[in-house]
């Protein structure tokens, strides 16, 4: 999505600009700008070149006027408006002395350009953002101080955003406001920062907030002043941000998906550290939900997109069998428009690497409007989702910057089986021998991952040998059903080739047409309770010419009369078995796209953080 940063006070603002883009890159986006001002002149400069805008916009930024300390910079994901200079931000009012900036959607754009046109403002670009510019500049024409006029322009927006305002007559402000829309804004002595997330501006200031929905704060090189939009003062929430340089850096891995394939041991160690008591009792950061309220809880619904929707579907699978309890998973984008029912006695958990993922956000707004308690799980601390839960279960992955989800995956998966575990306790479902021992296993897990990794060399010869493959399936029962899910996704996202995750059992049910020399089917078979089953399977698909690659336990030998090519992960626990089982997933994925030649961090099309609808 968009990503926006501001700086008011700094001798160095333009250079943190940039910088702050550039790491917000990550974010997707197909056109960057910025704009500076000093009294009574507003710069800007704005570049259109895909994915290297930003580098397209340091060039322009060689015009800079000097010794400016106030400005906003801003990436665009194209919603409203081709990706095009004309539609980049920041935009201008028709006095060329206002600019704006934002991140969101503005719903009722249309009729709030209609006034504007009809009223003498003067358009250049097709997008919703646009309109605000205009609607400042009218209500600083009518007297108001910056602050005021923002203030007052939002009371008649519908939609989401995170914006940015500064204007040539008042050269050191800068006006923001939030709704739906990540913000943070954060200080040091002497200047103030604005950004869409912390990595942005994270080694810039010393003190960090977060700023909630329809407020809107007014930053000046001495700090900041916050006010709800009728003007009352309200205060910002600070946050805790444990990152640093160097967790942004790529360690001396190619790009930060090696990186961040390589963290999985750490990430997995990290979210299970210090999770339990010396009575054996679970413990998890801010659990407001009591364990009272917890052993009341008569069903789950899970809710999440993409990656972390298929981390929930494996948890739905340790909950119902460890804690006994009915479990849906749901995906947020849909769950959230289907008016759900919600009895009492219903947890909803919304399960996000972000926490900033709008359909999940949304879908725990309403599930919470009906009643539910809500956990959120997140890997940013004090995400939007974590802000708004009733309790947060954190996912200790550290920063995950490459747009395909790989460490965070992991984390979730654990983190969610501790819960099961931590459920199952309080319901009485499990003997606490057997909740020692599934506890003991988990956190083995990362000695297993750690073991796969070593092993990369055999997934990258199996990648070069199969890299004109054009059609995959990924199948799985069980589990490993979800695994496939996940496994296909990594492929799709990172080489743009067509894949499907399938539960194996479907096969005959119409897939299996499709199944003919060329098409090449990755098949997850480490659960022995399945193992004939899915081997019975792979036959069907061998003997209608496709090539098979299983992802096996070590000391499977049936499997090697049957595969093509067999990759091999240490045997786990089935229900942890996930964890391991999508590392060799991830990195054929990863050698596949390199063998490609894709951009494995920022593949085309996508967004690490998807902030709009
Ligand atoms: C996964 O590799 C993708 N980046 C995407 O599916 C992602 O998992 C999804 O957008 C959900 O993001 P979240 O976990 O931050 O909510």
């Amino acid at each position: 999505m968009c990503g926006i940063i501001g700086v008011v006070g700094s001798t160095s603002t333009l250079d943190i600009l940039l910088e702050g883009l550039a790491r917000l890159e990550y974010r997707g986006y197909d056109s960057a700008g910025v704009a500076l001002v000093r009294q009574g002149e507003t710069w800007r400069a704005r570049t259109a070149n895909g994915t290297e805008s930003v580098q397209a916009l340091v060039r322009a930024c060689a015009q800079a006027p000097t010794g400016v300390t106030t400005g906003i910079g801003h990436t665009r994901w194209a919603t409203h408006g081709a990706p095009e200079v004309m539609n980049a931000h920041p935009h201008l009012d028709c006095s060329g002395r206002i600019a704006i900036i934002h991140n969101g959607i503005i719903e009722n754009h249309l009729a709030l350009k209609e006034d504007l046109l009809a009223r003498g403002h003067t358009f250049t670009s097709v997008t919703d953002s646009e309109v605000l510019a205009h609607q400042i500049e009218e209500l600083r024409a009518a007297g108001n101080d910056l602050i005021n006029a923002v203030r007052l322009s939002l009371a008649s927006v519908r939609g989401a955003f995170s914006l940015a305002v500064v204007d040539a007559l008042e050269p050191n402000t800068i006006v923001a406001a939030r709704r739906v829309s990540p913000l943070i804004v954060a200080t040091t002595p002497g200047a103030t920062y604005l950004a869409s997330d912390i990595p942005a501006i994270f080694d810039r200031a010393t003190s960090f907030y977060g700023v909630d929905d329809d407020q809107v704060v007014q930053l000046t090189p001495d700090g900041f002043h916050a006010v709800d939009l009728e003007g009352t003062s309200v205060q910002l929430t600070p946050l805790t941000v444990n990152f640093d340089l160097e967790t942004a850096q790529k360690d001396g891995h190619d790009d930060f998906m090696a990186k961040e394939i390589a963290e999985q041991p750490q990430a997995l160690r990290a979210t299970l550290m210090d999770r339990r008591r010396g009575d054996g009792s679970f413990t998890f950061d801010e659990m407001h939900v009591s364990d009272e309220e917890l052993k009341e809880v008569r069903r789950v619904v899970l809710v999440a997109a993409g990656t972390s929707y298929h981390a929930a579907l494996v948890a739905k699978y340790a909950i119902e069998k460890w804690a006994r309890l009915s479990v849906d998973v749901e995906i947020s984008s849909e769950y959230r428009y289907r008016d759900p029912v919600i009895e009492i006695g219903t947890l909803v958990i919304g399960v996000s690497q972000s926490g900033e993922t709008i359909d999940t956000i949304q879908a725990c707004r309403e599930a919470k409007l009906r009643g539910a308690r809500v956990i959120g799980i997140c890997n940013i601390v004090d995400a939007s989702l974590a802000r708004e839960s009733d309790a947060v279960l954190y996912t200790r992955a550290g920063l995950e910057v490459s747009v395909a989800s790989t460490k965070a995956f992991v984390a979730q998966v654990a983190v969610l089986e501790l819960l099961a575990l931590h459920l199952a306790q309080l319901r009485g479902t499990m003997d606490s021998a057997v909740i020692d021992d599934r506890f003991t296993e988990l956190t083995e897990v990362a000695d297993h991952v750690a073991t796969v990794l070593s092993r990369s060399e055999r997934v990258s010869l199996v990648a070069n040998e199969l890299r004109d493959t054009r059609d995959f399936f990924y199948l799985g029962r069980n589990v490993g059903f979800p695994t496939a899910l996940e496994g296909a996704l990594k492929l799709k996202e990172l080489t743009y080739l067509h894949a499907e995750g399938y539960a194996a059992g479907e096969l005959k049910h119409g897939p299996l047409a499709l199944i003919e020399p060329g098409v090449v089917v990755v098949a997850v078979v480490t659960d022995p309770n399945l193992h004939e089953k899915i081997l019975s399977n792979l036959a069907e698909v061998k003997a209608r010419g496709a090539s098979v690659v299983a992802i096996a336990a070590d000391g499977d030998e049936i499997i090697d009369a049957i595969a093509d090519y067999v990759l091999r992960v240490p045997a786990t626990n089935p229900l942890m078995a996930p964890i391991v089982d999508i590392v060799p997933l991830q990195q054929f994925a990863y050698a596949m796209a390199r063998g490609l030649g894709r951009n494995v961090d920022r593949p085309r099309n996508l967004a690490k953080t998807v902030t709009v609808e």
